[in-house]
Parts: structure tokens; sequence; C-alpha cells
């Protein structure tokens, strides 16, 4: 019986060195707790052993994602996870070398923390002292968190709160920090990760640049735009105040600019602007004041568009140039379109050569109010331009049209051209004529013609609608009224030199009477230009001229050399009344004009074409003609 029990442990013994021998000895890795989560940051117990052994008699070599972490007599390991690994162990027999197992791989999956996500309201950055400011922590998952909120370099919470947001009511300088937050519970998990850092900079309050398009007075009818600029953060809005910064009476357009289309008298005055942001109202400091000042003084210089038309076609080519009777250097091109901006034609829509700008091919984007301005900035009147892919245009003037004027309205094409021209022409929306030769005319235009007009081809479409106006004399400027008062102030001047000649060179009238015809022809080529009336005894042609145009300018046209002949007659009758025989008299051909616009016009001497009258001592009058 004993015997038998002692050959059983023998044989156990001889069985378990033999698997020593041929390592057989299989180590098991259990993990405590088991749970079917573990999150990270969560700690976990390894134990290692091989069954029935003495745990003292072996070494333990820990490997993870096969790498060794730890080899000594320890079995059993604590662990913070942090990430997902596989773990082992290896025993070693520490008697003798040669036995040793390792144990199955075991996987630990870890389970991320949820995550928070801190946000800011507003988004916009910087904010400004006195603005509020919301931080608000998210966490997606689990619920009953509780907030902590860090700042700065603090490792502790400067706050804990049961809702998820944090609000700073009033930003002040030192609010100016980076912020974050982590969400903490009873339960497991016991803590979110920590969020995303949130830089809040608080700025000084700001105060905008107002700006405008214009630089000096503003020609009333000109568009003028007010820029309000605040370069720092976003999400504003812009209230403008006029004549006084009253909060009630404020306007407030979306954008940053304020337009007017087209400036009146009564638009003149004083503008201050600032923005405002957030529920409720944060608002910046008002801007300094602007004044527009407005002008109806419009400059001697006008645009000139060619092909001179408002309408044109899109790919088409435009030359705009700022044109004078003064010098029109250092004028440039500007305009304003429906984006809202008045830019240069440097800008990048045209090409300047001098006081010309060109496009070379037009967009629907180049559709807007163009015009003239000067360095200190006087601008001209403006000039609708509109561009459109229609394959029909009206052809009209570009500038207003002065009452009383024929005006004749084409509808035009891309080419290839219709063979029938028969178009419908429109205004203010309504069928005004059908012609068959696609031209419409009114020979006299009124007040009561100015309107939206546009044409319409049976095939090629509609061109777009374009205004036309029309200037009355009362409101053109009146150059006309001008050039006619300075002629009678030199024409008094010249009675009075005259007068003066008549009486200290009597007698010596014969020699420059001889004299006369020459001088005629060279003075009267350079007044016609210079328009200073000369004071020579031999220009008296001039002064026969000049009279005729001041005392009768509406029937200049009709002036024939047969008129002009009889009244010099009378004039010469007169002369003889008081007995003078030494007068000369001379007769320019007037420059016959339908519509005389200018004096300019009316007054012009041809000196190719002059013609005199020289009574000479003798009773008979004798026409020379110097061609
Ligand atoms: C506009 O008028 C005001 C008041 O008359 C004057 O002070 C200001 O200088 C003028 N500004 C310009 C640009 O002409
Ligand atoms: C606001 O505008 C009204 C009407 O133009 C004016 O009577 C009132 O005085 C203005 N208020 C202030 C504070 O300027
Ligand atoms: C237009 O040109 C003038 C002078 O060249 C310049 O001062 C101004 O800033 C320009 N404006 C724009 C909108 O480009
Ligand atoms: C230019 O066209 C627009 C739109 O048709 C119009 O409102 C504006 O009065 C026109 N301006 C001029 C100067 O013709
Ligand atoms: C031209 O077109 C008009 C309108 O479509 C039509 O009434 C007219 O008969 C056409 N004329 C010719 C010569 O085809």
């Amino acid at each position: 019986m004993e015997f038998r029990s002692l050959s059983v442990i023998l044989l156990l013994v001889s069985l378990v060195r033999a698997g020593h021998a041929q390592g057989y000895y299989k180590p098991v890795l259990t993990v405590q707790p088991l749970r079917p989560q573990i999150f990270t940051g969560e700690t976990v117990t390894l134990t290692c052993y091989i069954p029935g052994e003495r745990l003292t008699d072996w070494m333990y070599q820990w490997i993870r994602d096969n790498t060794e972490f730890h080899n000594s007599n320890y079995y059993i390991r604590k662990i913070k996870v942090d990430q997902s690994s596989k773990y082992r162990c290896c025993c070693y027999y520490k008697h003798s070398q040669g036995y040793s197992g390792c144990t199955d791989e075991v996987t630990l999956t870890v389970t991320a923390l949820p995550t928070a996500t801190l946000t800011v309201d507003p988004t916009w950055s910087p904010v400004f002292t006195g603005e509020s400011v919301t931080l608000k922590c998210e966490i997606q998952s689990y619920s009953n968190w509780r907030y902590q909120w860090y700042k700065g370099s603090s490792r502790t919470a400067v706050s804990q709160s049961q809702t998820n947001t944090f609000t700073i009511r009033s930003a002040a300088d030192q609010d100016q920090d980076q912020y974050w937050c982590r969400g903490e519970r009873d339960y497991r998990p016991s803590s979110s990760q920590f969020s995303n850092r949130v830089g809040l900079s608080v700025n000084e309050k700001p105060k905008p640049e107002l700006t405008s398009s214009h630089k000096g007075a503003a020609l009333i009818g000109n568009p003028v735009v007010l820029y309000c600029e605040l370069d720092q953060s976003a999400g504003w809005r812009f209230y403008w105040s006029k004549h006084t910064q009253s909060p009630e009476n404020e306007t407030k357009p979306e954008t940053h600019s304020y337009t007017i289309s087209s400036v009146s008298v009564s638009d003149g005055g004083q503008y201050w602007c600032r923005a405002g942001r957030g529920t409720p109202v944060y608002y910046t400091h008002y801007s300094d004041a602007l004044w527009i000042n407005t002008t109806d003084v419009s400059p001697p210089v006008s645009l000139m568009v060619s092909p001179s038309r408002t309408q044109h076609f899109s790919a088409d080519s435009l030359s705009l140039s700022c044109e004078g009777q003064s010098d029109s250097t250092g004028w440039r091109v500007r305009r304003y379109t429906h984006s809202q901006k008045v830019s240069n034609c440097s800008s990048g829509w045209g090409s300047v050569t001098g006081s010309t700008c060109s496009i070379s091919s037009l967009s629907t984007s180049h559709t807007g109010l163009y015009w003239c301005e000067s360095e200190s900035g006087e601008s001209s009147n403006p000039v609708n331009i509109t561009v459109t892919n229609n394959n029909g245009i009206l052809d009209s003037p570009v500038h207003p049209i002065m009452e009383g004027d024929p005006l004749t309205l084409h509808c035009l094409y891309r080419d290839p051209k219709p063979t029938n021209l028969t178009a419908e022409f429109y205004k203010d929306g309504s069928l005004l004529q059908t012609q068959t030769t696609g031209e419409m005319t009114i020979r006299t235009v009124s007040k009561s013609d100015e309107g939206l007009y546009h044409c319409k081809h049976p095939e090629r479409g509609e061109s777009p609608q374009s205004g036309i106006s029309v200037r009355t004399a009362e409101s053109a400027p009146d150059l006309v009224i001008v050039v006619v008062g300075v002629s009678f102030a030199g024409l008094f001047i010249i009675l009075l030199i005259l007068l003066w000649c008549y009486r200290t060179h009597k007698g010596h009238l014969e020699n420059i009477n001889q004299m006369s015809v020459q001088n005629q022809r060279e003075s009267g080529a350079e007044d016609s230009q210079s328009g200073h009336l000369p004071v020579q005894a031999g220009d008296v042609h001039v002064y026969d001229t000049m009279q005729r145009a001041g005392e009768a300018a509406d029937e200049l046209s009709d002036v024939t050399y047969s008129q002009v002949l009889r009244k010099n007659k009378k004039l010469k009758n007169k002369d003889a009344d008081t007995g003078s025989m030494e007068v000369t008299y001379a007769e320019i051909e007037l420059k016959t004009k339908k519509k005389p616009k200018k004096k300019q016009e009316m007054i012009s001497v041809n000196a190719d074409t002059v013609y005199s009258e020289v009574k000479q001592n003798t009773n008979e009058g004798k026409i020379n003609s110097i061609e």
C-alpha cells in the first residue's frame, strides 16, 4: 500500500521532471477585473502562473506587443492601459536552465474616453472689451457630466459647472488666454478626455474708418459710395448716421458700404458710421465725421465713349476717354458697378493710356456707371454703360440730349446682320413704333420723350433697356449767353478804341486802309483760335462780325453775303452822314450751321474766305477778294 503510494508519487515526479526537460509547463495569464470594456487610463491586474508550481521557483518575463517590458520575480503586474495591446508572459525555471513556457496572448482592447469639444460663441476673433463670450463644452456620449474649466497655465480647474457653458459677460484684458474643458462623472467612464484648447484674444473697442469714393465735392447725379472700414475681426453689421449721431435714426445696410447711386443736394452733410454684432448688439465707437458736399458745377471735361452708345455687345472692345476744352491730363476714368465698388480703370478692368481707358473684350460685369475724375476729386457727369450677351442692342446716346434736337435710335445686331431689319421700339415697356428700317427718329425731342427705351427684333430678340434723358435749354449750362456777353464787352472796348483811333489818327487813315487787307487775313485766323480781340485799326472786320454774332445769333444760318452787304450800306450811309469818308468795312463769310450749339462755331472766322469792302476816299465801294 505504502509502496504503491510512493510509486505514484515517484511516477508524478518523474513526469514533472520529464515535463521540465521537454518544456511542457504551460503558464496561464489572467486579467482582473474582467470587464467587457476597459477605458483609457483604467488599471488592470495581470497575473501569470503555472498551475501546480511554486510561484517563487520561477522568473517572469512580461511581453507587450512582442516587446519585453519587465523581467523579474513578479508574477503580478498592475497596468494602467493607454491603448489596446497584446500581452503575454513567459516563465523560466530558476533552478536549472531549459525549463520554460509562455502563456497564450491576451488582447486588451481599450475604449477611448469620450471626447470633449470646446467651442466659442462668437466664432470671430479677436473679441473686444465689453463683448460677451460663451465657451461651450460638448461631450457626445454618456450623460450626467460635470464640467471642469481650465485656463492658461493652471493645472487645476478654474471653475466647475453642471451646465456645459462658461460665460464671460464682459470681456476684459485679463480674459485673453487659452481655455479648455473636461467632463467628470461618478460612473465609468469617470471622465472625458480633455478638450481642444481655444485661444481668446481680447482687443480694445475699435473705431471704424469712414471713407468716401469721392475726394472733393460730388457732382449732383453722380454716385457716391461711403465705406466703413473695420479691418479687425468679422460678423459686423454697419450702422449709418447723418447730421447727428442718433441711434434711432441709424440706417443699417448689411454691407460695409453705403451707396447713394445718384447724389442730390439733400444728401449733403455729415455722416458717421459704426459697426455692431451679437445679441444684444455690441457696438464699436463711431467713426470720425465725414462730409459729403455736393456741387452742380460740372467740370469742363466729359467722358467720351467709343463706339458712342450706351449699349454694347459682350466681347466687343470699348474706349473711354476724358476729353475737354481744358487740359484733361490727370483725369482718369472711374466706375461704379453692381458689385458696389468704385474702382479705377487701372484696378484691373481696363488698360490706361493717358486719360483713355480701353477695354479689349467687354463682359456683362462691365455694366455700370462711368465718369472722369481729376486728381483733386472733381468728377464729370456719369455715363451708363450696359454690356449684354443678347443678340440685339439699342443704339442710344450716352449723354443727355438737348430739347429740340432730333434723336435717332437704331436697333443693332451681332453678325451676321438680319436681312429683314423690321424692329419694334418700346418706351417704358410699351410699344411705340414698328420700323422696317430698324431705326426710329424723333424729329424734335421734348422733355416728355424721356424714358426707358428698348427695341425688339422677331428673330434676334430684345435689347436691354436704356434711359434717355432730355436737357432743357434752361437747365443747360449757358455757355452761349456767357460768350455773347463777353463779346458785347469786347465790342464796347473796341468801339472806345476805335473812337480814340479815329480822333488821333485821322490824318494817317489812308495808309492804314491800304495795310488793312493783309492784316485781316492774318489776324482773322488768329482771332478765331485765340478768342482775343485785337485792337489794331486794321481789324475793324472783327468788330463787324462780332456785332452780328451778338445781335442775331439765331438768324446766323440765314445771313447771306448780300444781307451783310446791305447792313454795311446802312452803316456806310450813317458814316457818310457824320462826314467820315475813311471807314473800313469788312465782311466775313459765316459758316452756316443748322444748329449752332456753341458760340465758338458762331463766331468762327475763316481767314480763307474773308471778303472785305473797303471804302476809299472816293464814293465808289470796292470789293476785294483776298483769295
Ligand atoms: C464740405 O463742407 C464743409 C462745411 O461747409 C467743410 O468744412 C468741408 O471742408 C467741405 N469738405 C470738402 C471735401 O469740400
Ligand atoms: C431722427 O429723425 C427725425 C426725423 O428726421 C428727427 O425729427 C429727429 O430729431 C431725429 N432724432 C435725432 C435724435 O436726431
Ligand atoms: C484709384 O487711383 C487713385 C490714384 O491713382 C488711388 O489713390 C486710389 O486708391 C485708387 N482707387 C482704387 C479703388 O483703386
Ligand atoms: C443709369 O442706369 C440706372 C439703371 O437703369 C439708372 O437708375 C440711373 O439713373 C442711370 N444713370 C444715369 C446717369 O443715366
Ligand atoms: C419683315 O418682318 C416683319 C415682321 O416679322 C414682317 O411683317 C415683314 O413682312 C417682313 N418683311 C419682309 C420683306 O420679309
